[in-house]
């Protein structure tokens, strides 16, 4: 049986890639520090697959306690999930992202290289792509590049994002000089909960990201929401995006491996987004969680954030003709799932 590491299982995506790799008939065997998370997810997943998978609390910057995993088992493959991703504490705390996501991520290379392990799924995201430019992204689109002006820089604006489009080019090195295997699924707004409710996107503290604050404000957990500005080019002046079911993106982590496991070579690099391809605007997420929640969500405009982009999504077509795979959970049946999974 093939055996999967996956860095980090009990937080919001790579939960739900644990149960899919599972109950595909791949062993997992899962790291987390559990610093955005919690051991209720183990729970969650037990009462899906009806076991509880290998489990160890590791941080990943201990560079020897995940030797002692590596030595444990004879992994075929890695999906890389975990990294701090809160935009703004990144820009609160750079140093730290930069160790966090970069440094320990380099460790975990290192061990991959010395265990013979080279098949690597990584969990990217379309804020490689340089901003502004219009929607919908394809994965040809120039992704950040130095520019010149008086001084060299990216033009991300903040350095959760800096740490994705770094680690993709230090991938595309090893898939050249190291024969790595490197698949990046690029996505941007997973959201909703496992059809069982068992598990759904249930950070601490207050959210960051739009539906979990949407659905805290339907149960009352919170007072309203903030529609951060209202006056863009857009259907209702909110911005846009492209929310994809949780478990449609996992799917395509699933093809993304079965074709790598297909590839009779190695030094293979290649990206592919995520996307369901269509656009939906803020208040049209509020009006979706209202026909669903049978609740008024509460909101209020508020000045935008910084580092917020406009309208972004992508063209889905590169990975529905290579990977045969394509988002198909409707919009309205996933907001249903993820409000029977805040409010049981
Ligand atoms: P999450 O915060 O729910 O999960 C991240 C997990 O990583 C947490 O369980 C945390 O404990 C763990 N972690 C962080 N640093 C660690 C370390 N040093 N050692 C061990 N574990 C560590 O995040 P998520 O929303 O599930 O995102 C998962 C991945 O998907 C991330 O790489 C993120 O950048 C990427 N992504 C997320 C989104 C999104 O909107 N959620 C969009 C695009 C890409
Ligand atoms: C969605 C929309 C907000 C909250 C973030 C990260 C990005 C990526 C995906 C990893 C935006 C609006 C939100 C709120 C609001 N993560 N909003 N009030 O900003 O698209 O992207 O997650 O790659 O790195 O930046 O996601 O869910 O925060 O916001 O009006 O309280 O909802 O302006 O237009 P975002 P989000």
């Amino acid at each position: 049986m093939k055996t999967i590491l996956i860095t980090w299982w009990t937080g919001y995506i790579g939960s739900h890639a644990v149960v899919a790799f599972e109950q595909a008939g791949y062993k997992t065997v899962i790291v987390d520090n559990l610093s955005n998370s919690s051991t209720k997810t183990i729970d969650g997943i037990e009462k899906i697959i009806w076991y509880r998978p290998d489990f160890f609390e590791v941080d990943l910057r201990d560079k020897k306690k995940l030797e002692d995993v590596f030595r444990k088992y004879d992994f075929d493959w890695v999906v890389h999930f975990a990294w701090l991703k809160a935009v703004w504490k990144s820009c609160d705390k750079p140093l730290e992202y930069f160790d966090n996501n970069l440094v320990w991520s380099l460790k975990l290379f290192e061990l991959m290289k010395d265990y013979w392990v080279k098949n690597i799924i990584f969990s990217s995201s379309a804020t490689v792509y340089t901003s502004p430019q219009p929607s919908p992204l394809k994965e040809k689109e120039q992704v950040q590049s130095w520019i010149k002006e008086d001084f060299v820089t990216w033009n991300t604006t903040n350095p959760y994002w800096t740490t994705k489009f770094l680690l993709e080019q230090i991938l595309t090195d090893l898939s050249k000089f190291a024969d790595f295997n490197v698949i990046n699924l690029r996505y941007f707004n997973p959201i909703w909960a496992h059809e069982s409710w068992y598990i759904g996107e249930d950070p601490e503290g207050i959210p960051n990201n739009l539906l979990p604050y949407i659905m805290k404000v339907a149960t009352w957990e919170l007072e309203k929401l903030k529609v951060f500005w209202d006056d863009y080019d857009t259907v209702d002046g909110t911005w846009v995006r492209d929310y994809i079911d949780v478990v449609d993106l996992i799917d395509g982590h699933l093809k993304a491996y079965e074709l790598l496991e297909n590839l009779d070579f190695s030094w293979f690099v290649d990206n592919f987004n995520l996307w369901v391809g269509r656009g939906i605007s803020v208040l049209e997420m509020v009006e979706a969680a209202k026909k669903v929640t049978l609740k008024d969500i509460t909101y209020e405009i508020a000045p935008r954030r910084e580092w917020d982009l406009g309208e972004v999504y992508c063209n889905p077509n590169k990975a529905k003709s290579i990977l045969d795979w394509e988002a198909k959970i409707s919009l309205e049946n996933s907001m249903r799932n993820s409000w029977r999974f805040y409010n049981k």
